[in-house]
């Protein structure tokens, strides 16, 4: 790592701090924690699971568990759009396996994927409460469902367009 890149590194971790500290003691203070990690490194690293465990207190096995489990949480670097195709129960009955079919074929890659220009990445992810929306894909931390995504040219156009 240069200078300029530890520099870049350091402010990462401490926007990561201040962010916990802003939302310390709320309900779900890990989760959001997490998510706002993975958004600033674009994954869970060990570095940033550190952090955590120090600023919220929550044990690492808690954390552990939940990125692990957890289809939105990488502990890799993925592609700038991370999608995860939901291939929970009420997904799978509306549809989601055909999604995935179609999102797989519009980007070329398989699961754990990334695309060659590391715009996108690929995963499969369970349930996220969203069953109401059915088929849902979460992109990055955003859900997407329905017809939305039904037409996944139109789809990948939206997203594009959102750079
Ligand atoms: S099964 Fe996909 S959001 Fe619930």
């Amino acid at each position: 790592m240069n200078i300029l890149e530890k520099d870049i590194y350091e402010e990462k971790i401490d926007e990561l701090k201040k962010y916990i500290k802003e939302i310390k003691g709320t309900n779900g203070e890990m989760i959001a924690s997490l998510y706002k990690g993975q958004e600033i490194f674009g994954y869970i690293s060990e570095d940033v699971k550190n952090i955590i465990i120090k600023e919220t207190m929550c044990s690492s096995k808690k954390i552990n568990e939940i990125v692990e489990f957890n289809g939105i949480f990488t502990k890799t670097l993925k592609g700038k759009y991370h999608i995860g195709v939901c291939l929970g129960e009420t997904c799978c009955k509306k549809g989601a396996r055909e999604v995935l079919k179609n999102v797989k074929k519009y980007l070329g890659i398989e699961i754990g994927e990334k695309t060659k220009d590391e715009l996108f990445s690929l995963d499969i992810i369970r349930c996220v409460g969203a069953c109401g929306l059915a088929p849902v894909i979460v992109v990055n931390k955003e859900i997407y469902g329905g017809n939305e995504v039904k037409n996944i040219e139109k789809f990948f156009l939206k997203i594009k367009n959102k750079k």
